[in-house]
């Protein structure tokens, strides 16, 4: 079993036409209200045909809905596929790429980080726990900054999965050192912790970003990725 990872380029404004098509009337208004629609509009898209190719539907009529895991609203939070219960989806973007998971295994959280997104005063305060500043030790330019996504992108795939999002302090949530096997290793949280959890990193294929997938299962996990 498996999770399905797609990773693909924010589109120029050729292509932003042709993916616009795939997307729903409440997809493309919200795309209309973003600055820069490009990379919501990929990722939207790149969800959708990942779903459809899982699954056999036509991209074009698959229809999402969101719940917050902490206020319960349907406004914001986790998507879930409409009548497709045991397909768990996550999706993830910045300027320049997208990514987007599909499994079956059980929930599902992904997430891509820019180097860059790394580069601030104060993120070992902000998103780690002291195990973790530790394994950061002698790491410097560039090696750091990746170090330093790497480790985000396997906590917020984990928060994105669990559906809590940022609501949990991602210094409470302690995953492996950069070069070791990804893994949840301590859920020190208040929030009730998830139950196994598995987790892997993403070679999305490009130098300045890092990417990680979290499954909430007892299966082991395996990651297909399908860079476009
Ligand atoms: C989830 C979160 C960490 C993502 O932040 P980000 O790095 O800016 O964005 P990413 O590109 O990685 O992911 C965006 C996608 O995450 C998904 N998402 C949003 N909230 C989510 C949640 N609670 N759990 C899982 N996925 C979530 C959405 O699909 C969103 O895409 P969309 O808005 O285009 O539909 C952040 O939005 C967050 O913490 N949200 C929760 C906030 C919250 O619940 N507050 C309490 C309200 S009562």
């Amino acid at each position: 079993m498996s999770v399905v990872v797609g990773a693909t380029p924010v589109v120029d404004d050729l292509r932003l036409h042709d993916l616009l098509d795939l997307l729903d009337a409440g997809e493309r208004e919200r795309a209309a209200r973003k600055a820069d629609p490009h990379p919501f509009v990929t990722a939207h898209a790149l969800l959708r045909s990942l779903v459809a190719e899982e699954t056999g539907a036509d991209p074009r009529t698959l229809a999402f809905v969101k719940r917050c895991a902490t206020c319960g609203t349907d406004r914001h939070g986790k998507p879930h596929v409409v009548g497709m219960r045991d397909v768990h989806v996550s999706v993830s973007y910045g300027e320049h790429l997208a990514v987007a998971a599909v499994t079956r295994l059980g929930e599902v959280g992904v997430d891509v980080e820019d180097l860059e997104s790394a580069d601030f005063d104060g993120f070992n305060a902000v998103t780690l726990d002291a195990s973790e500043v530790a394994h950061l030790d002698g790491l410097h330019g560039d090696a750091l900054l990746a170090a330093r996504a790497l480790t985000w992108a396997r906590k917020e795939a984990i928060l994105k999965a669990t559906g809590h999002g940022l609501v949990v302090d991602p210094s409470q949530v302690v995953v492996s050192a950069p070069g070791e096997p990804a893994a949840l290793v301590e859920w020190r949280a208040a929030q009730h912790p998830p139950g196994a959890t598995q987790v892997g990193d993403v070679d999305v294929g490009a130098a300045d970003h890092r990417a990680a997938v979290a499954v909430l299962t007892t299966r082991p996990l395996t990651v297909r990725v399908q860079r476009r």
